[in-house]
């Protein structure tokens, strides 16, 4: 059961105009019309994963009416950890003064936070845990090519952080789907700097340590697995599209966002959007929707909710939750 979401983003807000005031060859006109977003947030002085991760997590515990002391695990879903090692969630649960939690993070890009929900439904399944943090974060603005306007203009910092508990009186996840296909991995990755080509000079020199994407290739991916992924998650929870009251997939463009939908047979009122205000924020984007979502009233009880996600890897996954 999802308890509880809130969300977090750095301070400033970073408009498709402000491009032209760092060289970046772009406009206003061109990322609207590509890809829907106005807008996303960038990390700036004292702000990092950590920092947004710990924000949006205290909001939610808040929310869930839950304390750090209480957590029996913090699973993170994130593409931009603060360090190489170790894993982002431990220092969130250092701040959060999550005791008694286990943490670890998972690489699933995009859909870190719908794999991080599986997962913990799994731990409760099986092995005992209560109750779980899950979140998706990232500070992708510390790892693009601030000069790729093929990239750059695409991605946003942010978190949302989810309290899940055990599923009680016929409410939580009904259905769940993950799958990941590594022979695409070359499409959106970051080539060199770790393992198996080490950071140096001429890493530094070419920015390969950067994020790189075939954007089109992506594109038809992403149409491809989140139009499987949907039609997986009602049948898996037996239910038909008009039995759905809210779709929130994962935020990159709002034309892969509208195929998902039209494919799924849900209208654009049940979407919901967020793209044009945050960009693509990968692991954090859904928990980000999920939690505007319930601020504004718009998920009330009873109610289904499908979630698509779809990231680097690839990866991809689906779920359907009745809240
Ligand atoms: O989070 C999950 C993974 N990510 C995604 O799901 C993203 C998937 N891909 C996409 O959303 C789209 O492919 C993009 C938004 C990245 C690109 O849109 P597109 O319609 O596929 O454009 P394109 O890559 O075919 O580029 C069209 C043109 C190119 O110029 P030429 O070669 O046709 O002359 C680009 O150089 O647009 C040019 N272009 C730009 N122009 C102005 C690329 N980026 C920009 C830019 N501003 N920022």
């Amino acid at each position: 059961m999802l308890a509880a979401t809130g969300h977090a983003v750095p301070k400033r807000a970073f408009t498709n105009a402000d491009f032209a005031s760092i060289g970046v060859e772009t406009s206003d006109e061109w990322i609207r019309e590509r890809t829907g977003i106005g807008q996303r947030y960038v990390a700036g002085d004292g702000e990092n994963l950590t920092t947004i991760c710990t924000e949006a997590a205290r909001i939610a515990l808040q929310r869930a009416g839950v304390t750090a002391a209480e957590l029996d695990a913090i699973i993170l879903g994130t593409a931009s950890p603060d360090r190489l090692l170790p894993a982002t969630a431990v220092e969130v649960q250092a701040a959060l003064g999550a005791t008694r939690a286990v943490a670890f993070d998972i690489d699933a890009a995009c859909s870190g936070w719908l794999y991080g929900i599986q997962v913990a439904e799994g731990l409760m399944a099986t092995g005992g845990y209560e109750t779980i943090l899950v979140i998706g974060g990232e500070v992708l603005s510390r790892i693009i090519n601030w000069k790729d306007r093929n990239t750059c203009v695409l991605f946003g910092d942010g978190a949302g952080a989810t309290v899940v508990k055990r599923s009680t009186k016929g409410r939580g996840v009904l259905s769940a789907y993950m799958r990941s296909d590594g022979t695409l991995a070359d499409l959106l990755q970051r080539p060199k700097g770790a393992g198996s080509h080490p950071m140096d000079a001429q890493v530094l020199a070419e920015g390969s340590h950067f994020i790189t994407m075939a954007g089109r290739e992506v594109f038809k991916n992403a149409v491809r697995s989140m139009a499987d992924a949907a039609d997986r998650a009602l049948d898996g929870a037996k239910l038909s599209a008009s039995d759905i009251d809210l779709l929130i997939p994962h935020q990159a463009n709002i034309r892969i966002i509208e195929a998902t939908a039209k494919h799924a047979g849900i209208p654009m009122e049940k979407v919901y959007v967020n793209v044009d205000r945050f960009g693509n924020t990968s692991a954090a984007s859904i928990p980000i929707a999920l939690s505007e979502a319930q601020e504004q009233g718009l998920i009330k009880d009873g109610m289904h909710v499908m979630f698509v996600a779809f990231g680097a890897g690839f990866t991809w996954g689906s779920m359907v939750v009745r809240f």
